[in-house]
């Protein structure tokens, strides 16, 4: 189908057709769920093993795991988090179950205080974030309640645009930092490039003092392929810079174990590090180094991890599967829109002919298909295009995620035939 050839009467047919589907499926009362990027529970179960699995011993790294301390986490959990980051153990720090908390806690320690425990962002005016986009909500939902001004940044197949981002920087030292997910990002799954990584690790040579990159990568070991793409190490490209204290990593098992009872680590340089907990002996005495030492037993290096990660592949590779066959099957060859067909990660990103976004959202939950909000994916909610969607396939079953694409797929081809008609 494509809408720019279409003659009228032949858009007038489509229409007609496409009510007609569409019509069917909202007969049916459907209460389907593509906004969720949670695991399944077929993924939960491959870490049951953790319940009991330190049968009653506690003693680990000369600590008895049941008491308090240990601020920067286990060492064995530590040099864990180093593996799967690329950092040596003494540059990482393990946390509790949630790397969102840790870069919620950076993020305000930097605004109360400064990432350099000096120079806080609050005593400064027009303190800006630049955000990537589409890019996850929840970063931008930190920058907001903070009253950090978020600058969108394009995001290509390689990366934030660096010539964008590089003129920004240099002309404005209230630009305190950047968000970047630079493996299998949500919701594009694209991977940064060689390139990218170097001049985002350059950017410590341009920017403010008090600049820092918050590098989550909460994906990098979720890769769905067996030939995955490299992301090149952003510490080693620092030192080559000199600017190991411009980034600050984060990274959890919450998709590799339970989402919600993981592990999470940031990785810094020792300064940074030192910083940091001092703030963060102000709010714990020390993480769960149960929890830990539980991972640790199953998961006692990154080898196991990532055999650990094939298990969850074979799970959601079929249902991203079902999701890009979908896409192709409705819109190759089509001008109806265009999507990411990631490697990994959790997501596949879709953007529709501009404007459309938010009506196709509106239609797919008057079928009973819930999709993530438009706009979500942008600073403040608001996609200058509205067309981006994220499609999250991994949390229902494989049945509903196919019936939730056939819907999706009408709703897009509906929405664009009316909106090529009402022009
Ligand atoms: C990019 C990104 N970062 C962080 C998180 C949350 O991580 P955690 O569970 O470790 O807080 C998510 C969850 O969807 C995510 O997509």
């Amino acid at each position: 189908m494509r809408i720019e050839q279409a003659s009228r009467a032949q858009l007038e047919t489509w229409r007609d057709e496409l009510r007609a589907q569409y019509s069917a499926y909202q007969q049916r009362k459907l209460a389907l769920d593509l906004t969720r990027g949670k695991p399944s529970a077929e993924q939960l179960a491959l870490s049951d093993a953790l319940d009991g699995i330190l049968q009653g011993n506690y003693a680990l790294d000369n600590t008895d795991l049941r008491n308090y301390g240990g601020l920067e986490g286990l060492n064995p959990a530590r040099k864990l988090g180093a593996e799967i980051l690329g950092l040596d153990p003494a540059e990482v720090i393990a946390g509790g179950n949630s790397s969102l908390t840790m870069m919620y806690q950076a993020m305000q320690y930097a605004w109360m205080l400064g990432p350099d425990g000096k120079n806080a962002w609050r005593h400064e005016s027009g303190v800006k974030f630049l955000c990537p986009s589409p890019g996850y909500d929840r970063h931008f939902a930190i920058c907001e309640q903070l009253g950090i001004e978020m600058i969108t940044v394009r995001l290509t197949d390689n990366g934030p645009d660096m010539d964008q981002v590089e003129s920004l920087v240099r002309a404005d030292q209230g630009i305190k930092g950047m968000w970047c997910v630079p493996k299998y990002g949500n919701p594009t799954g694209c991977v940064y490039s060689t390139e990218t990584v170097d001049r985002i690790a350059a950017l410590g040579k341009i920017a403010a003092p008090n600049f820092r990159v918050f590098w989550d990568n909460a994906y990098v070991v979720h890769d769905l392929v067996d030939n995955a793409p490299a992301l090149a190490n952003i510490m080693e490209r620092c030192r080559a810079h000199g600017t190991e204290n411009s980034v600050l990593q984060f990274t959890s098992t919450s998709k590799i174990t339970h989402a919600g009872a993981g592990v999470a680590f940031m990785g810094a340089s020792k300064e940074n590090l030192a910083v940091f907990c001092k703030q963060l002996g102000i709010a714990t005495i020390g993480p769960d180094k149960v929890n830990q030492a539980r991972h640790l037993k199953m998961l006692p290096d990154v080898a196991a991890v990532k055999a650990h990660m094939q298990k969850h592949a074979a799970v959601l590779k079929p249902r991203f599967d079902c999701v890009l066959q979908h896409l192709r099957e409705a819109f190759a060859d089509s001008d109806l829109g265009e999507w990411t067909e990631p490697a990994g990660g959790y997501f596949v990103s879709f953007n529709t002919r501009p404007g459309l976004a938010a009506t196709v959202v509106k239609l797919a939950a008057d079928a009973g298909v819930k999709l993530t909000p438009a706009g979500a994916t942008f600073p403040y909610g608001k996609d200058p295009e509205n067309r981006n969607i994220r499609l999250a396939p991994s949390f229902p079953k494989l049945e509903e995620v196919d019936l939730c694409m056939a819907i999706f797929t009408t709703c897009v081809k509906l929405a664009s035939v009316e909106q090529a008609l009402a022009s």
